[in-house]
């Protein structure tokens, strides 16, 4: 059975990821009690404690409005912690995948691709572009990058994603402002885990996207997430991007982020996922 190590295994995506897939790989979770990643010392130590083929890397600063106020925090975990880690990696001859974000595009010029040139316009988003750029195939070391796109799960206690965020204002009928003019690309988590799967399989040191297959105004979004569970509709306002970003850290405005590469695994589009995480709840 293949072994996997890997950081943010508590996280809203490594812990589903490990919930669906653990009969299937042999996971090392490696906490950051155990592992701080921006302790080189503490990640060689440990990683010379461990045997494992591949290492999954999703630990990350994941605050986005709280990297524009914690930028440096948030490059020593994105951008210096990724480097501890890779080279740490490399270093074994182990292969490497770096969960990355759609948001390293600008969203000026949809649709992007895995071969569309990165333009990160905030802080959080310049620092998995850092990231990115240290593990680069291009670098011709064994490095994969999985780029996703708001994950969405049906329940995590420890953090609220897009979905159960606006389901949850809806719920305490909570009235709302939703941006119309721009695109956001939800992604079942599940379909990542399934995608990685094959991905773990089948590593090749590529850049990959498993995003889902509909872009839709965050708007429209909040809308399906009302019919499918039946909140009122009438909570739901509406907004512009322009309005919505004033004082906020920049978000890319046309998050259309499509795949190339992923003849593989059937990614869901938003209300497929709505759907299926009724079936769940
Ligand atoms: N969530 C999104 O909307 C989104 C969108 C696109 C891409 N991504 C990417 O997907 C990956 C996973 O995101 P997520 O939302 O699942 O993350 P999350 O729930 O915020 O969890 C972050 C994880 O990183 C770990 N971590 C943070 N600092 C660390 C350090 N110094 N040393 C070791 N571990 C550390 C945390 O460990 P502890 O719990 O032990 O502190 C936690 O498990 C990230 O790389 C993120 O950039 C996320």
């Amino acid at each position: 059975m293949l072994k996997i190590a890997l950081t943010g295994a508590d996280g809203l995506v490594g812990s589903r990821i490990i919930e669906l897939l653990n009969n299937d790989f042999h996971f090392i979770p490696l906490p950051q009690v155990k592992m701080d990643i921006t302790n080189i010392e503490q990640v060689k130590n440990v990683m010379d404690g461990i045997d494992f083929d591949l290492f999954l890397h999703l630990a990350a600063y994941t605050n986005v409005p709280g990297a524009e106020i914690n930028k440096e925090l948030c490059f020593k975990i994105n951008r210096d912690g990724t480097r501890n880690i890779f080279d740490t990696v490399v270093n074994k001859g182990k292969k490497f995948i770096y969960i990355s974000t759609d948001f390293v595009f600008d969203g000026t010029n949809p649709p992007y691709f895995e071969d569309s040139a990165p333009n990160p316009i905030a802080v959080y988003a310049s620092s998995k572009y850092e990231g990115e750029k240290i593990v680069n195939p291009l670098t011709g070391k064994k490095a994969m990058t999985v780029r996703i796109a708001y994950p969405y799960r049906a329940s995590f206690e420890i953090k609220k994603d897009f979905f159960r965020t606006f389901k949850s204002y809806l719920e305490q009928k909570k009235p709302l402002k939703m941006i119309t003019d721009s695109l956001m690309t939800p992604t079942f988590i599940d379909d990542i885990a399934y995608g990685l799967k094959h991905l773990f399989n089948n590593f090749s040191p590529e850049i990959y996207h498993l995003v889902g297959t509909q872009s839709l105004s965050p708007y429209d979004a909040v809308i399906k997430i009302a019919d499918t569970f039946g909140l009122d509709k009438s909570l739901i306002g509406k907004t512009t991007y322009q309005e919505y970003i004033k004082d906020k850290a920049a978000l890319p405005k046309l998050a259309n982020i499509r795949s190339k590469k992923n003849n593989f695994y059937e990614m869901k589009t938003f209300q497929q996922g709505l759907e299926e995480i009724k079936k769940q709840l």
